[in-house]
């Protein structure tokens, strides 16, 4: 009764809502999501789904107990399907040969090794999780060393989809990037994977490149990103120096059709799953095969994100004369990006820790992050006096010192701003780290502010 079955281990940010999406748009296909934390697994059966992303909760309701299942027997799933995504963490090594570089591929590798043992026929894995180059040719190599000898084909299918926009993303894509072997086999699994995302992506966006371009164009896309955002970050240190305005310049350049207008946003400093991990492997790999210069070029994307973090909570310091020891700091937004409950890499940890290593107080507010995930994000415990997590961006601002805006979640731009203030240790500063606020009418009001790239006070 189904043309084909797909099974997609791990049930997380690009698994789940992915998954959801092609069980939405293939009626005849059937979707098993499978994934070894239970709790995840619930979750997702229930009302209360793991990730937050706009429209997400629609698509799988639609969907599930129809066409798409999300299950723990991760067995049965790559027994059953034809097609096997590959959608597990892919974390950054944190120790051993390419620590804090190279990406951590344990999670693959056992997968690999599930497939193999599991398998009981030919089956098209299709690697979905961000990986290095060349992990296609790895996972081909356990499939064919402790396989049953089934011909196995391997695709490399990267997903581009951004957290917080990833159901738009899923449904519109710019592009579908499929990369498989040039043999007479390889194209032919390519071309039943285009065939499940021709059902809503036109031909023409779907992309077949060999495995090795797939893998790559992944990392490359992140890394050109990445430094996009690390330019104009640079630039906004020297629009303060010089009183010039970053979004001014942003706009300006971004006009010409050449450069374009997004990701020009200056910011405290980019966060998010991708965009370091991918970078460091980018840098991992140039060094792996004897390019320094290729390597040092990528990795200074990294230092100069660092290094914006670090001025942001540095200026916050220098405000109060160098100490804010004691002093009660509102932080307004703790995802990396709004839209997301997602912290993995949000400027907020080296923001937040460098602001307690200076002994402030902090009060914390995200309308979709999790307080105790604050708690173990910042290594603190809950009987820690100098942080709490307030459940509303008022109560974090009551009696502050400082509000200090760290994701753009749009209800920031609509507090009363005159109330706050009233309730607020004069002088009030705004630290704007998005430049979201207007800041005009907030110096109108008596607040002292300070934004990205901005002219200082
Ligand atoms: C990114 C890529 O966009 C996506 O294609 C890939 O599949 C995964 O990595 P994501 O990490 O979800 O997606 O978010 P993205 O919107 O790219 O933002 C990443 C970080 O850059 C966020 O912290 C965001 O706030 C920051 N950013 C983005 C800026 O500081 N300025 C910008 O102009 C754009
Ligand atoms: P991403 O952002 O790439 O989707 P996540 O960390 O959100 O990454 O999700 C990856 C998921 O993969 C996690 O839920 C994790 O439990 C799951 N996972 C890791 N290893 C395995 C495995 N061997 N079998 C099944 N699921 C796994």
């Amino acid at each position: 009764m189904f043309s084909t079955k797909i099974c997609c281990i791990g049930a997380g940010y690009v698994g789940g809502p992915t998954m959801a999406m092609i069980a939405n748009k293939c009626s005849d296909v059937r979707v098993e999501v499978v994934d070894i934390n239970a709790e995840r697994i619930a979750a997702w059966n229930s009302d209360q789904l793991p990730v937050y992303e706009p429209g997400l909760d629609e698509i799988v309701a639609q969907a599930r107990g129809i066409n798409l299942f999300f299950s723990t027997d991760v067995e049965s799933a790559i027994r059953e399907a034809d097609i096997i995504f590959v959608s597990v963490n892919t974390p950054t090594k944190t120790y051993g040969l390419g620590a804090n570089r190279a990406a951590d591929l344990r999670f693959v590798e056992s997968v690999a090794r599930s497939i193999a043992e599991h398998a009981g026929g030919p089956k098209i894995i299709v690697e979905k999780s961000t990986i290095p180059v060349r992990t296609a040719e790895a996972i081909k190599s356990i499939l064919e060393t402790s396989g049953s000898g089934h011909a196995h084909q391997v695709l490399s299918n990267p997903e581009f989809l951004a957290e917080g926009t990833a159901v738009a993303d899923l449904e519109n894509p710019d592009r579908i990037l499929i990369g498989g072997e040039t043999t007479p086999e390889g194209q032919a699994a390519i071309e039943r994977l285009a065939n499940v995302y021709g059902e809503w992506v036109p031909q023409e966006r779907i992309i077949r490149t060999n495995l090795w371009s797939s893998e790559l164009a992944k990392l490359v896309a992140n890394a050109f990103l990445a430094q996009r955002i690390s330019s104009i970050n640079s630039i906004s240190a020297l629009c303060e120096a010089t009183e010039a305005d970053v979004d001014e310049v942003a706009n300006a350049i971004g006009t010409d059709s050449r450069i374009g207008p997004k990701f020009l946003k200056a910011s405290v400093g980019f966060g998010g799953s991708c965009f370091q991990k991918d970078v460091l492997n980018l840098v991992y790999l140039c060094g792996h095969f004897g390019l320094p210069e290729v390597a040092e070029y990528w990795e200074s994307v990294i230092t100069m994100n660092q290094w914006q973090k670090r001025r942001f909570a540095d200026a916050v310091v220098q405000a109060f004369f160098n100490t804010v020891s004691n002093k009660r700091l509102a932080v307004l937004g703790f995802a990396f990006k709004k839209d997301t409950n997602d912290t993995r890499e949000t400027p907020a940890i080296d923001v937040c820790k460098r602001l307690l290593e200076e002994q402030a107080s902090l009060a914390i507010y995200d309308p979709k992050v999790e307080t105790d995930k604050i708690f173990r994000d910042l290594d603190a415990n809950d009987d820690d006096e100098r942080l709490i997590v307030c459940a509303s961006a008022q109560e974090a601002v009551q009696g502050a010192n400082a509000i200090l805006v760290i994701t753009e979640w749009d209800e920031f731009k609509d507090l009363d701003f005159e109330t706050l203030f009233e309730s607020m240790v004069k002088p009030a500063w705004v630290f704007d780290g998005r430049n979201l606020l207007d800041h005009d009418k907030l110096r109108a009001i008596g607040f002292k502010v300070r934004a990205i790239g901005k002219p200082c006070e």
